[in-house]
C-alpha cells in the first residue's frame, strides 16, 4: 500500500501562492540543516545562453528579495534582460519551488536598512569585492580586503551604490511535492489579470 503526501486542504484553499509558500519557508527553516533560504537564481545573457548560481531569500514581501552585486555576471544579465527564474528545493522535507518573473531593484533605502544589519566583516567583504571580476592571483582579495579594514577603522562603513536589492516579481509560481513510486505533485499558479489561476501537472 502506498503512502501518499498530497497537498494539505488548506494549502488547495489558499487563493495566492503566497500563503503556500509562507507555510512551506517556515517548514523548510525548522527542518534544514543550513541554508533554508538559499534559492537558485538563473538569468538569461545576451546570446540566450542560461546562466544559474545560489543567493539568499532575503525578504518576502510582493516578490522575493535578495542582494548582489550590480557590477557582477547576474547584475549585468539583469540589467538587460529582467526575465529571471529562481528554485528552491528543501531536500529534508522533499518539496521544490519554482518562481519565474521579472527583476527590479529596490529602492536604496530598504537596502541601506538590510545592509547595515551585516556584520561589519560582510559589510567590508560586499565593498571590496569587486564580484565576478578576475583576480590576479588567489590571495589579492584578501590583501584587499585587509588593507581596506586598516584604513576603515574607526569609519563607518556605508552600502556602495553598486551593492543593491533584487525583487522578483512572480508571475509563476509551481509548488512540487515527493510522493512514493514518483507519483509527485505539482500545483502551479499563474498570475492572469491580476489574479492567480491553477493547475496541477503531471509529474
Ligand atoms: C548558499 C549560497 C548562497 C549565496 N548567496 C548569495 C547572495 O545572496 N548574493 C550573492 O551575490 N551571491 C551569493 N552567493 C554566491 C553566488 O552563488 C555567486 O557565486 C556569486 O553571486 C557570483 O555570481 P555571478 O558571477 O553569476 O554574478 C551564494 C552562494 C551560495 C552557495
Amino acid at each position: 500500500m502506498q503512502t501518499y503526501d498530497g497537498f494539505k486542504e488548506k494549502e488547495l484553499n489558499y487563493t495566492s501562492p503566497f500563503e503556500i509558500f509562507y507555510d512551506w519557508f517556515e517548514e523548510a527553516k525548522t527542518e534544514e540543516i543550513n541554508d533554508p533560504d538559499a534559492m537558485s537564481l538563473a538569468t538569461v545573457n545576451d546570446d540566450g545562453q542560461p546562466n544559474v548560481r545560489m543567493v539568499l531569500l532575503k525578504k518576502i514581501d510582493h516578490g522575493f528579495v535578495f542582494f548582489s552585486n550590480k557590477n557582477s555576471q547576474k547584475g549585468i544579465e539583469l540589467n538587460k534582460n529582467k526575465s529571471a527564474a529562481v528554485c528552491f528545493h528543501w531536500k529534508s522535507i522533499r518539496k521544490q519551488v519554482r518562481i519565474k518573473g521579472e527583476v527590479s531593484i529596490i529602492a536604496p533605502i530598504e537596502a541601506d536598512n538590510y545592509f547595515d544589519t551585516r556584520p561589519r566583516g560582510s559589510r567590508i567583504g560586499a565593498i571590496v569585492s569587486k564580484q565576478s571580476s578576475v583576480l590576479s592571483g588567489p590571495d589579492q582579495f584578501s590583501k584587499e580586503y585587509s588593507e581596506f579594514i586598516e584604513s576603515m577603522e574607526g569609519k563607518e562603513i556605508i552600502r556602495p551604490d553598486y551593492w543593491v536589492g533584487y525583487r522578483i516579481i512572480p508571475n509563476e509560481i509551481e509548488f512540487w511535492l515527493n510522493s512514493d513510486f514518483r507519483l509527485h505533485q505539482r500545483l502551479k499558479f499563474r498570475l492572469q489579470d491580476k489574479s492567480w489561476t491553477r493547475d496541477y501537472l503531471y509529474p
